[in-house]
């Protein structure tokens, strides 16, 4: 009896696509970013030239990227904002130089890219850099075009990444971005020696907490058998939830070409809410505990027009659940931590969605993994 032997199975690891590979591979891929940068409680750079003194003078970080990685650094303006206490900016790369964005010497611009050859986040980085700002790159791909035109880089190291759709990259993005906004609220004084010890404690418990998180993986395999087969879906959320959601609902487009959208809960009444019908199915995050029982109002706002409600809850959400068909709980983490927890379900949602459709998965329609042209 002879064995056949597939080469692209082979390097699936035995997984039917790339992308829940590479999902299942996120623990491993944020430990391998974190770990290179704590010793002794203490997050070090050295190398790259985030220094103390670097940290501490910026008078505003912006925050560039495009799709995921712009995502990445949504969640990292509110974490840079949270605990550094300094003004702290995310946009659009192919936006940045038409918005005419204030950038001054000092200023630190963290560049996000995974391919590090995205044009538009290229084009950004080297205005923000020629105003004077120092350029920080968290990319993936070792001596791409930005890591070697940044002024420091911050590598990510979650290997190589095949799914167009991007996941691993994305968390260690997150990762990074942790990273650089616990070292400047230590450098700017927002946290002691004792704290940074505590928040790289926090941080490296993480890998280990989104291994709990992945085990999941059957109830949004059953969602999504359920759920598959909907025109529409909104995702919800306030504050790092919003930025999740929006990760959430590019995913759930990209490769199952289902028609969604990412909405600021308490927005959503604002007009939005005029798309809810009987039907609609709504995924609402709730992990931040001061804005549990604003969310579960947004939840009934749109429960009480018919929609079906799948809900990313924090460990200990205590509000009310009986509007939603289903919840979904994280493991118990610190509330600042949650966006890296809750995208997991909602990865693996639309990675079960997009099967369900029979869609390419990991070569979705029109997209690409790296986009040169702006
Ligand atoms: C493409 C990909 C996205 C990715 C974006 C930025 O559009 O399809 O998944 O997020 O580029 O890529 P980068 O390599 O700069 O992170």
């Amino acid at each position: 009896r002879t064995v056949t032997w597939d080469m692209s199975a082979a390097e699936k690891g035995g997984y039917e696509h790339f992308m829940i590979k590479e999902i299942m591979e996120q623990p491993r891929a944020i430990a391998q970013t974190i770990q290179p940068r704590i010793r002794d409680g203490q997050i070090v750079f050295e190398e790259n030239g985030l220094t103390d003194d670097r940290l501490k003078k910026a008078n505003h970080v912006h925050i560039i990227g495009c799709g995921s990685a712009l995502h990445a650094g949504i969640v990292g303006q509110r974490v840079i904002e949270t605990i550094g206490r300094v003004r702290c900016t995310a946009r659009v790369a192919s936006e940045f130089r038409y918005e005419n964005p204030i950038v001054e010497p000092d200023d630190l611009c963290i560049v996000i890219s995974q391919s590090g050859e995205t044009a538009d986040t290229l084009a950004a980085m080297r205005q923000a850099k020629e105003a004077g700002a120092f350029a920080i790159a968290i990319v993936n791909v070792v001596s791409s075009t930005i890591a070697r035109e940044a002024d420091g880089v911050l590598y990510t190291w979650a290997g190589p990444e095949i799914s167009v759709a991007t996941t691993k990259a994305y968390s260690a993005q997150l990762a990074a971005l942790y990273l650089i906004a616990g070292r400047l609220a230590y450098a700017r004084g927002k946290m002691n020696e004792e704290e940074q010890r505590a928040f790289c404690d926090q941080l490296q418990a993480l890998p280990e907490m989104l291994e709990k998180m992945l085990e999941c993986k059957q109830t949004m395999q059953y969602l999504a058998t359920r759920y598959h087969n909907r025109s529409s879906v909104f995702f919800l959320g306030r504050g790092l939830d919003y930025a999740a959601a929006m990760e959430a609902s590019l995913k759930l487009k990209e490769i199952s070409y289902i028609h969604s959208e990412a909405y600021a809960a308490g927005e959503l009444k604002h007009g939005t809410i005029s798309l809810i019908e009987d039907g609609t199915l709504v995924v609402a995050l709730a992990t931040q505990p001061e804005l549990y029982e604003k969310t579960v109002s947004n939840i009934r706002e749109v429960t009480s027009r018919g929609a079906e409600v799948i809900l990313i809850a924090g460990s200990d959400f205590s509000g009310d659940e009986s509007a939603c068909r289903h919840v979904v709980r994280l493991p118990e983490c610190p509330a600042l931590f949650s966006a890296s927890l809750s995208i997991v379900p909602l990865q693996l949602l639309a990675y079960y969605v997009a099967v369900e459709r029979s869609c390419d998965v990991d070569k979705p329609r029109n997209l690409a993994k790296s986009v040169t042209v702006e």
